[in-house]
């Protein structure tokens, strides 16, 4: 497994493989990794003739200089799990090598509309930093393929918008979230979580599940707002802060329509100092 740290080599190994006519699958992470990374990398294995993986805390998109100190790392296990699942290289840089100029006067890209609402609302140019990291390595990298999972949601979204209005010639892959018995999904974030938080975490997938599945059986979009109030007093009582919780039509996070037939109900909350988001995607039957 070659661990690459430079743009330059980088770009001769890329350039190698297409010379032979190798496509290539990218897996973006931060690294800390758990079975949800690996999943994507197993599924970027089928898709493409080689795979690499970023493992880069890309600080341009924390808000918070705590939480991007206390981002969770554990390069030396990821390494082991990334070489044993036969991944043909790491791209690994430092903060300097990305962002030369500095986080200030390194050029961003905002995605208006789908950015600004959610995670975008609580987490102030926190998708800017993710288009423009993203950007910068569909650009070093130019993989045929890039792998993503559904529980950032409104981040793939942001995606799929920046492939097609910045023109990459790249297909973005979604996969479901990888969740625990109890269905929590996971997340590099969960292990900054307490015994007791963790046993509590499981509440978040639950409420969102019976929102889910009242709105599914009983097409509930005239008592929603009660729905979704009550959701938020269930976890609110729980000890979870609750910074959204919202059923929207799932191709642009925009408001149900009589005609939106595939919906997300999606959350964020803060349980103790972690903070968890999840979603669950369902259909919902035409009522035009
Ligand atoms: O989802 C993540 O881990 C990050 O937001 C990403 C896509 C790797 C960009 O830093």
């Amino acid at each position: 497994m070659n661990i690459i740290e430079h743009p330059r080599p980088l770009r001769a190994q890329t350039r190698q493989w297409r010379r032979n006519q190798k496509s290539i699958a990218l897996v973006p992470t931060m690294g800390h990794l758990h079975d949800g990374h690996l999943a994507l990398v197993e599924h970027a294995k089928t898709q493409a003739d080689h795979v690499i993986v970023s493992i880069f805390v890309n600080p341009l998109q924390f808000d918070n200089a705590t939480d991007l100190k206390s981002y969770p790392s554990s390069i030396a296990s990821d390494l082991q799990q990334l070489s044993s699942l036969g991944v043909d290289a790491i791209f690994k840089p430092t903060v300097d090598l990305l962002y030369p100029l500095g986080l200030e006067l390194a050029p961003k890209i905002h995605i208006p509309l789908l950015g600004d609402e959610f995670c975008g609302a609580h987490r102030p140019r926190h998708f800017d930093g993710v288009a423009t990291i993203v950007s910068k390595l569909f650009n070093l990298i130019e993989p045929d393929i890039a792998v993503f999972g559904r529980k950032d949601y409104q981040q793939l979204l942001i995606i799929q918008r920046l492939v097609s209005e910045l023109n990459f010639n790249i297909q973005i892959k979604a996969l479901d979230t990888v969740r625990t018995g109890d269905g929590l999904a996971l997340s590099s974030r969960n292990a900054h979580l307490s015994t007791e938080e963790r046993e509590l975490a499981c509440m978040l997938y639950a409420t969102l599940k019976d929102v889910a599945e009242q709105t599914e059986q009983h097409q509930l979009t005239d008592n929603l707002p009660a729905l979704l109030d009550q959701a938020i007093t269930r976890l609110s009582q729980a000890s979870f802060k609750v910074e959204y919780l919202d059923l929207r039509d799932a191709n642009d996070l925009q408001a149900i329509q009589a005609g939106t037939t595939q919906a997300i109900v999606l959350a964020a909350v803060q349980l103790g100092k972690v903070r968890l988001i999840d979603n669950i995607l369902f259909k919902l039957a035409d009522r035009t």
